[in-house]
């Protein structure tokens, strides 16, 4: 028996960080949004142990990864003797800041919850989710959503009407960035490092009102602090996207990957063709519709 798992990404709307925890994460707000572009996983019941394989060999395939671990902490859980093959083929960018892994694993917790029977119930396999990574959680549900703590408090949203019917143009640079590094190096700012809550109230209201360019006006990430001020380049890339059109930009998570939002996905494929003449063919980018 086998079965085949997607799983989606995401762009941080808003990301405020307001202080260091004692446990060396950073408690935050941060308003998530869903985005439609898809790694699968396919998974099939095995005498024993785990095998995994993936699409793309920059990935490990061991404890490394992500739907591994997942693999390990769920038969342990439940009690399972048996074992699993797992293949994952992957179209999201890694080292991205849209949640790639953290998608991936919470697949996998869900996949093998059906495979085998349904043998945790949705509490277990939320606090799994948020052993495995901060932002596991929220890809255990489908909608938008604000997180605090330090990711793994997820409140799901209804749908934004800012953004009901336009669409995404996310684009990378090609190299990654590491999110301890990201986080780290926010103590060299501190006022941004101990930022005020507040801000995702304020732009939840926005996003409640069609009007996108009000809302965009709030996105805020106060780890573009560091990512910005080490590659000049990401903060040249919203320079442009905004004087051609774009009604908000800003990076996701902890980059690279940076977002505009556009009128709709005929706007976001011309500026597509604009960026890519202006920096070069060998970014990754894709224009998704926004479903709000
Ligand atoms: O939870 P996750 O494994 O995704 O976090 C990766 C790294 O990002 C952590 O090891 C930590 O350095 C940093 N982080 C943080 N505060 C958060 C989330 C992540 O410091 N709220």
């Amino acid at each position: 028996m086998h079965l085949e798992k997607t799983s989606f990404c995401k762009v941080n709307l808003l990301l405020n960080i307001l202080g260091k925890r004692p446990d060396g994460f950073h408690e935050l707000e941060t308003i998530m949004q869903p985005i439609a572009i898809y790694d699968s996983l396919r998974l099939e019941r095995a005498a024993m142990g785990i095998r995994l394989t993936c699409s793309n060999p920059a990935l490990p395939v061991d404890s490394g990864n992500l739907v591994y671990r997942a693999a390990e902490v769920f038969l342990k859980a439940a009690g399972i003797p048996e074992g699993v093959v797992l293949h994952l083929e992957k179209k999201i960018p890694l080292a991205a800041g849209v949640g790639g892994g953290s998608g991936n694993a919470a697949a996998a917790l869900l996949g093998l919850n059906e495979l085998f029977g349904h043998p945790l119930g949705e509490q277990e396999l939320s606090s799994m989710a948020a052993n495995l990574g901060s932002d596991v959680p929220f890809f255990l549900q489908e909608k938008p959503a604000l997180a605090t703590g330090r990711g793994e408090n997820v409140r799901p949203l209804s749908a934004f009407k800012a953004l009901e019917g336009k669409a995404i143009l996310l684009v990378h640079p090609g190299f990654g960035v590491s999110t301890p590094w990201a986080y780290q190096n926010l103590g060299r700012f501190p006022e941004v490092l101990n930022g005020q809550p507040g801000r995702a109230q304020r732009l939840l209201e926005l996003l409640q009102v069609p009007d996108a360019s009000a809302a965009a006006a709030q996105f805020y990430n106060s780890l573009e602090f560091p990512v910005l001020e080490k590659y000049p380049i990401l903060g040249l890339y919203q320079e442009f996207l905004k004087a051609e059109g774009a009604l908000g930009t800003l990076m996701s998570g902890s980059g690279s990957t940076t977002f505009a939002i556009v009128q709709d996905t005929r706007n976001g494929e011309q500026l597509r063709e604009r960026f890519l003449g202006r920096f070069g063919a060998t970014n990754w980018t894709a224009v998704v519709e926004l479903r709000g």
